[in-house]
């Protein structure tokens, strides 16, 4: 089973589950009573690069006009307009369904924003239906991410996407 850190002062050794759990604890928390969608989705990247391990970049691309548009995120200056189909998120908007790239070089059409990405996962969100965006994170490990991350990742936006 993978291992991951819980953030700051509870720092010890859990599995992932157990650190998606305590994201969803927190998540609940920070969104409690706010239904604004950017501010909402500003804490969410926020909590995800402050907790995640081994993560570099993590934040939205928003669907506007037939292409992905920078949204909230944390991390390096990201390329700020992405086309349906094109690079992993583009893939993952497109198809509507979680991509996980455990080598980013050898994605074809992959976007290198910072060059340190090694890895990434990229979820959709998805309201009623309609496609909203896409939530990115990339990492310097190859192969950082897995099964559990993806299932992690969008109990979360599930979580984000009830608050708007
Ligand atoms: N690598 C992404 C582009 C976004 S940045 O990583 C922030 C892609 O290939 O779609």
């Amino acid at each position: 089973m993978s291992k991951a850190s819980l953030p700051g002062a509870e720092r010890r050794t859990a599995t992932t589950a157990e650190l998606y759990d305590q994201l969803k604890a927190q998540l609940r928390s920070l969104l409690e009573g706010e239904c604004d969608f950017i501010a909402n989705a500003a804490n969410f990247a926020s909590l995800l690069f402050h907790s995640l391990p081994d993560v570099n970049w993590a934040g939205f691309y928003l669907y506007k006009d037939r292409e992905l548009v920078l949204g909230p995120f944390q991390g390096k200056p990201g390329c700020v307009r992405i086309a349906m189909g094109k690079g992993v998120c583009g893939t993952a908007a497109e198809r509507r369904q979680t991509v996980l790239v455990d080598n980013v070089h050898e994605f074809p059409g992959h976007i290198a924003c910072d060059s340190a990405s090694n890895s990434e996962i990229v979820v959709p969100v998805i309201r009623d239906g309609c496609l909203l965006g896409v939530l990115d994170v990339d990492s310097p490990i190859l192969g950082r991410f897995d099964d559990g991350d993806a299932r992690g990742l969008n109990e979360l936006l599930s979580i984000l996407v009830q608050s708007i």
